[in-house]
């Protein structure tokens, strides 16, 4: 059957421009993990629904505020990510924990504000949530529930496993040619996986492998539209499989929230995948959408809280981040060309029944951009 998101839903300028007001601006977004913004001043910044956003660990505690300074709006964290005081560095207006401007050099000769007038200028604050081990923002005047937005008993898990984050991490980013949507669909599609990670991520994980000739896959239970439901919450899940991953030396130095051969996906509807590998890497994979057929991919890999000392921790964080760049190239050649190949009069995609959570997330998604 046809999907209901059209060619113009991953290619048009209008929708793109709805999805941020509708979905961005709107929904809980994973910004990261708590464990990387402890140290005094930590910060980390984002683009959200096309508004900047700084989460900064502050006096206060941490908080979350638009990146745009009460003057004249530059951004007062400028970096991906850093530690430095909450200061804006075009002319120097310091903020507070409470994001309240602290103090303005030169007040008297440059600029002439009274008490008053300085008392009332201050940053815009956005929600945060902390759930286990990972940071959340939502940048509504009046935000939904997060439990509205993700089943609780699934946070309970998330927030488990990431309660046993570190504060060892790397950091990466990259554009990519497609819509954002093609990335998510991409990471719950478990089809793609034996065709274009054959000779990488499939040949870890035997349950993914091909099928033997002679052998049926079992099949997924058919699943008429009529019976798809439009909740919101069943768009994000978590998903475990065995992997033949090998028990490695260095895991002994990390606290590990599970078993060496397992590999769990936490799908965090719109645009994040949190995976936990061997109970001892968590990686963060966000979709950020920069333009209707552009995704800024950021990457965040960390390693599991330290037991004991480990000197290989950047080495090992490094060559992780390569095969897992490994993988996510071999998605981006068939997605940069699936959205070159996306003219507006295209047919939307034809699914199966088995690919009944494609057909959720579409359904939700019209939902959510119609509420708009
Ligand atoms: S724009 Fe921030 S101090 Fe001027
Ligand atoms: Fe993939």
């Amino acid at each position: 059957m046809r999907s209901i998101l059209r060619a113009a839903d991953y290619t048009s300028t209008s929708v793109f421009e709805t999805e941020e007001r509708a979905l961005f601006r709107r929904l809980w977004i994973l910004a990261g993990f708590r464990s990387l913004l402890d140290a005094p001043d930590a910060f980390v910044t984002h683009r959200i629904g096309g508004v900047p956003v700084v989460i900064q660990n502050t006096t206060a505690g941490l908080r979350a505020y638009v990146n745009r300074c009460a003057h004249r709006h530059a951004p007062v964290q400028i970096d991906d990510f850093g530690t430095r005081r909450l200061a804006c560095p075009y002319h120097g207006w310091v903020y507070d924990g409470d994001g309240r401007v602290r103090s303005i050099p030169g007040n008297e000769a440059n600029y002439g504000f009274d008490g008053a007038c300085v008392a009332a200028l201050r940053l815009e604050p956005v929600a945060l949530r902390i759930v286990g081990g990972l940071v959340f923002v939502n940048l509504a005047p009046d935000p939904m529930p997060l439990e509205a937005q993700f089943h609780p008993a699934f946070l309970e898990r998330a927030a488990h496993a990431s309660g046993f984050v570190g504060d060892t991490a790397l950091f990466a980013k990259f554009d990519a040619g497609y819509n954002w949507k093609l990335n998510f669909e991409n990471v719950v599609d478990r089809n793609h996986v034996p065709f274009v990670h054959a000779a990488s991520f499939a040949s870890l994980a035997p349950s993914l492998k091909p099928p033997a000739p002679g052998t049926r896959p079992p099949s997924p239970p058919p699943q008429p539209d009529a019976e798809i439901g439009d909740d919101l919450r069943e768009l994000s899940f978590d998903w475990q499989a065995s992997f033949d991953l090998p028990s490695l030396p260095w895991h002994e130095a990390i606290e590990r929230c599970a078993r060496t051969e397992d590999y769990v996906n936490y799908f965090l509807y719109p645009n994040v995948n949190y995976i936990v590998m061997s109970g001892a890497i968590h990686l963060i994979q966000q979709y950020c959408p920069a333009a209707p057929d552009r995704t800024e991919y950021r990457i965040t890999m960390a390693l599991g809280r330290r037991t004991k000392r480990l000197p290989a921790a950047p080495a090992i964080l490094w060559s992780q981040l390569k095969s897992e760049k490994r993988v996510i190239d071999e998605d981006t050649v068939v997605l940069e060309a699936l959205q070159r190949g996306l003219a507006n009069d295209a047919p939307p995609a034809f699914h199966g029944a088995g690919e009944y959570r494609l057909r959720r997330i579409a359904k939700v998604y019209r939902k959510l951009m119609e509420a708009a």
